[in-house]
């Protein structure tokens, strides 16, 4: 396996610099193409000289030829802010259907084996039931999530069609150093800003399950090896938390973290408190399946994830009292 060829997609992210780590690690071969829209290359620096970086834009890319010989695709890149696909979903398209179209089409052309697509527990939208299981009707309610399962689908008909083997992981909440994007990132960075108060989108009472990046990176590598001997094998997995936590307790770990101490205001987007209109209020992914299936389980719970997160993130972004 370790002169096996891997692509990785949106590998100078939060995910995907981590996932790119592990698998030099692991002695994959590796290469990254990413077109560093909210990705850094210096997140990649400790492996920079081992691995082959591509700055090419997956919506239209340049350089089909790096597909040739590869093994696996991880195909991460996509904006993943849910909030800016309520007013610009044009973004959302493109990012997610076209590009994942663009993935799958040179996947076929260059006989690719396996494709990861990384989608999102937002294909579910509000879910009645939970714990949340795969079979559950896919029902997102904004088009970040009606994207994320389009991708998805598209996937497992190439896998159907062509036979390449399929991963798509519904991620839950994935936090982390380097993560710069969704609540713990916005609620620092307005504290940076103004330490003397803080407001939070929402009632905070949304309440959703987070998962630490090492638990996420290993439910990542170990489904993707569980599908590796299969042949147009298509395995969808739920990766999240086996619990949740609330926005309040976030808020409250969060300004722990930093040592300020603000006055909070809280501001719902919508009656029913949603941070934003498309915010899926209760997220609680079912995790039973890739537990089941695969072997893997999370070993930090969201509360521990979230505060690890915090205290990472206010040394990296210089947030202190
Ligand atoms: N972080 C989460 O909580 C979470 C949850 C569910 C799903 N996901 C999905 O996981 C993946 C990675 O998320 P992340 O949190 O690491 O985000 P991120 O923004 O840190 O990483 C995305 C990477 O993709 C790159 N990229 C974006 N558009 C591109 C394009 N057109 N061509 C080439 N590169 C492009 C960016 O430069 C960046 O490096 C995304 O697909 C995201 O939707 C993330």
């Amino acid at each position: 396996m370790s002169n096996t060829k891997i692509l990785i997609t949106g590998g100078a992210g939060f995910i995907g610099s981590f996932l790119t780590e592990r698998l030099v690690e692991l002695g994959f071969e590796v290469i990254v193409v990413d077109n560093l829209s909210s990705g850094d290359i210096s997140r990649l620096s400790s492996i920079i000289d081992r691995i082959r970086f591509v700055k090419d834009d997956v919506k239209s890319p340049r350089f089909p030829e790096v597909f040739r010989d590869v093994n696996t695709v991880f195909h991460l890149a996509a904006n993943p802010e849910v909030r800016i696909s309520i007013t610009e979903p044009q973004v959302h398209f493109n990012e997610n259907v076209l590009a994942t179209f663009n993935i799958l089409e040179l996947s076929r052309k260059y006989g690719v084996k396996n494709v990861v697509y990384a989608s999102s527990s937002t294909v579910y939208g509000d879910a009645k039931v939970m714990p949340t299981p795969e079979d559950y009707p896919i029902q997102p309610i904004s088009v970040y999530g009606a994207a994320k399962a389009a991708g998805e689908i598209m996937c497992a008909t190439y896998a159907r069609l062509y036979g390449i083997n399929c991963v798509a992981l519904r991620y839950a909440n994935i936090v982390g150093p380097r993560l710069r994007h969704g609540v713990i990132h916005d609620l620092l960075i307005k504290l940076k800003k103004d330490p003397s108060t803080l407001e939070v989108l929402g009632d905070g009472s949304q309440e959703k399950s987070y998962l630490y990046i090492t638990d996420t990176i290993n439910a990542t590598v170990m489904a993707w090896q569980h599908a590796l001997e299969s042949n147009g094998g298509v395995y969808i997995y739920n990766v999240g938390n086996l619990d949740t936590i609330t926005v309040k307790e976030i808020v409250n770990l969060v300004i722990k973290a930093s040592g300020f101490n603000p006055r909070i205001t809280y501001r719902p987007a919508t009656p029913d408190g949603r941070g934003w209109p498309g915010d899926v209020k209760r997220m609680w992914l079912s995790i039973d399946k890739i537990m089941r299936e695969v072997g893997w389980k999370p070993m930090m719970s969201s509360r521990e994830a979230i505060d690890l997160t915090a205290k990472a993130l206010v040394e990296e972004l210089g947030v202190h009292a």
